[in-house]
């Protein structure tokens, strides 16, 4: 399966686990394809940007890698993508975002009560494409594990959500706790993408494992990753305004690591707790992050996971077949390619 080739395969599988509509709910599904890139804001078929599919080519290459047929795993890839969808779309709402991917977020255009359910519908269309597991020839209870193993991973991003927004403005996070929140928020669902991967395969524990590992690792550069962008990325590049983390007061890697060792950290702290972070606050912010450091020492905290995730997959070694050692290349090139990833 080629990149181009199983972007498309991902998507038409996302596609089969929506129900045919009747018409007079169709507009609450095309509110979700409206998210997906699938239609525009008139809800008119449309190709925009659907995201850049790391979870479930993880997923595909995992299975692969621990000796399964990625075809069987397509369901599973659909699933997981439709649940990373259905995070953003909350997502943005808990973080009051109105850009997403480039365009206007679910809720900044139907509103936060119709942003609300379009994330729930995600949800549930998630778990009924992985329930289409046992169509693809993987035994039933194999699916059943994927399935619990889902769940159990989905309520760890929401701890990880819960603990995101309550941290929001608190100057007492330690790198601890940072850790804690991303290993949850974030890391889960992409070393899940690699475990559930392995699952499908019938791999070993060990390989299922090391796997996870892998998944865990990267999800961790991923996150601290996404924080740089989050207040130095370009909005033309990310597809999100600039910035946005400083406006909403998160208390990201480059802000922890800012308000530990900055000589300014009583005026960054006083800026943080104010009310409102205005556009001068966000400059006055900017300006000790960039002294302090902060950019280079959340790179460097990043390539330290990365370094971790390339260790994990070396634990693999050499896969038994030929697919199986090309899926393991194909990991490391993924996870090689996102290193200070731009958007
Ligand atoms: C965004 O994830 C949310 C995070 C967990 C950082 P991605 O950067 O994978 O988002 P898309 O799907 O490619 O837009
Ligand atoms: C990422 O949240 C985690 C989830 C969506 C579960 P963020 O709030 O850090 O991600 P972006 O920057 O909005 O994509
Ligand atoms: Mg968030
Ligand atoms: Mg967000």
């Amino acid at each position: 399966m080629t990149l181009p080739d199983s972007a498309r395969l991902i998507q038409q599988a996302m596609g089969e686990a929506f129900p045919t509509a009747e018409e007079r709910v169709a507009r609450f599904y095309k509110m979700q394809e409206y998210h997906l890139g699938w239609r525009d804001e008139r809800l008119e078929p449309a190709a925009a940007d659907p995201g850049k599919l790391i979870r479930p080519q993880l997923v595909l290459l995992a299975c692969q890698a621990a000796g399964g047929d990625p075809r069987q795993a397509l369901p599973l890839a659909a699933g997981v993508q439709l649940l990373h969808d259905f995070t953003l779309i909350h997502d943005d709402i808990e973080d009051n975002s109105a850009t997403r991917r480039g365009r206007p977020t679910v809720w900044s255009i139907w509103g936060l009560a119709q942003g609300i359910n379009v994330g729930d519908g995600m949800f549930v269309i998630a778990h009924l494409a992985i329930h289409r597991l046992a169509e693809a020839g993987v035994p039933a209870e194999r699916a059943l594990r994927v399935l619990r193993r889902f769940d159990e991973i989905i309520l760890q991003v929401c701890e990880g959500q819960y603990l995101d927004l309550s941290y929001e403005g608190d100057l007492t996070i330690t790198p601890e706790d940072y850790l804690a929140m991303i290993g949850r928020k974030t890391a889960a669902l992409i070393a899940g993408s690699c475990e559930l991967g392995a699952l499908v395969a019938g791999a070993t524990p060990d390989t299922a494992a090391a796997l996870a590992d892998f998944g865990r690792s990267m999800g961790l550069a991923f996150q601290i990753e996404d924080d740089l962008l989050g207040i130095w990325g370009l909005p033309e590049v990310t597809g999100k305004p600039a910035a946005a983390d400083l406006y909403r007061r998160k208390v990201s890697l480059p802000v922890v690591h800012a308000l530990a060792t900055s000589a300014d950290r009583a005026t960054l702290a006083r800026l943080y707790t104010q009310s409102e972070m205005d556009d001068e606050a966000v400059r006055a912010a900017l300006v000790i992050l960039d002294a302090a450091g902060s950019r280079a020492y959340c790179a460097g905290v990043a390539a330290g996971h990365h370094s971790a995730a390339f260790a994990a997959l070396d634990r693999l070694g050499l896969g038994e077949t030929p697919e199986s050692t090309a899926a393991r290349a194909r990991l490391r090139a993924l996870a090689e390619s996102l290193i200070g990833r731009q958007s």
